[in-house]
């Protein structure tokens, strides 16, 4: 497996402060540890790739995802469980005939990713985190498919865009606390006292970890920017990224108004529609329509989480 190259990770990991550059230095040294976030599976990464190639047939995608007898297996189990199927499934060919091509695209993700992390798993709310990560990507592919049909992208980019938390509160468990009990306190969101207590985000966490995994560079992006979409770094940027980036802060306000999120995060006061993510979504023509049901979502979400999990 190789190894991630640190300097790739120093681009994320900057911090302003010069007091605080042990963390970027402890969390370099660590997310290169193979072991830390392990890197996609070739035929994850492959299906990264194909999810974004409109010829791409069921075929291929039963293909590459076989290539991964363990990815395989474990989708053809989820597939097969309560949440979807409800009945025996022996191979991916069968799975993808039974509940299409963009389930068993969304199964492999989040097989894919969960399985990375698992190791990680620490005190606190492991079941809250992926409730709000499952139910961010719904929303992110539901809010991108408004405009354009949807291509994978989204909803790894959603499943992920949090996922520098768990490193956070994995190996600086005692920071973490201090994080969310201020974030209370004020009422404010995580990134904020992060950036003020270890002069870095989740966010930039989650772009290395992104690295790590070796995710499409716009998924990375639009990770690395949830918070902060309208960064100039992403203007002129060839691909998706402003836009990926602003589906999932949208996906992520949704979410926390329907109180889906981790201990102390804030809930927006502002409706989604209000949001200048939103407003600047609207610039591209909505060519689908956007018929969301919130609940529905995080039925689904629940679903899906209790479906991974067994
Ligand atoms: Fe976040
Ligand atoms: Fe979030």
């Amino acid at each position: 497996m190789s190894s991630v190259d640190p300097k790739k990770l120093a681009q994320y990991l900057t911090v302003t402060d010069p007091s605080k550059a042990w963390v970027p230095e402890r969390l370099i040294y660590l997310m290169t540890q193979a072991t830390v976030i392990p890197s996609f599976s070739a035929a994850a990464i492959k299906l990264g790739r194909l999810t974004r190639d409109e010829n791409a047939t069921v075929d291929d995608l039963a293909a590459v995802i076989e290539l991964d007898p363990g990815l395989a297996s474990r989708c053809v189990q989820v597939a097969s469980s309560a949440g979807y199927a409800a009945r025996r499934i022996v191979s991916i060919n069968q799975a993808l005939m039974m509940l299409g091509m963009d389930k068993i695209r969304q199964i492999a993700f989040t097989v894919g990713v969960m399985d990375k992390f698992t190791h990680l798993k620490s005190k606190v709310n492991w079941d809250d985190f992926w409730l709000h990560s499952i139910l961010v990507a719904r929303l992110t592919d539901r809010v991108a498919a408004a405009f354009r049909p949807p291509c994978g992208s989204e909803y790894l980019a959603g499943l992920l865009h949090d996922s520098g938390k768990l490193v956070l509160e994995h190996y600086f468990p005692e920071d973490f606390d201090r994080i969310v009990l201020r974030a209370v306190e004020r009422s404010c969101g995580h990134a904020k006292v992060e950036h003020e207590f270890i002069g870095l985000t989740h966010a930039q966490i989650g772009a290395a970890v992104c690295e790590c995994l070796q995710a499409h560079v716009e998924v990375l992006r639009a990770v690395w920017f949830h918070h902060d979409p309208f960064d100039s770094s992403l203007d002129g940027q060839p691909d998706n990224s402003k836009f990926l980036a602003a589906c999932v802060a949208v996906g992520d306000a949704l979410a926390n108004m329907a109180q889906v999120n981790i201990a102390g995060a804030k809930a927006s006061d502002i409706p989604f529609d209000q949001l200048p993510e939103w407003a600047y979504l609207n610039q591209f023509q909505m060519s689908y329509g956007l018929d969301l049901d919130l609940e529905g979502e995080l039925a689904k979400a629940q679903e899906d989480l209790s479906a991974f999990a067994s």
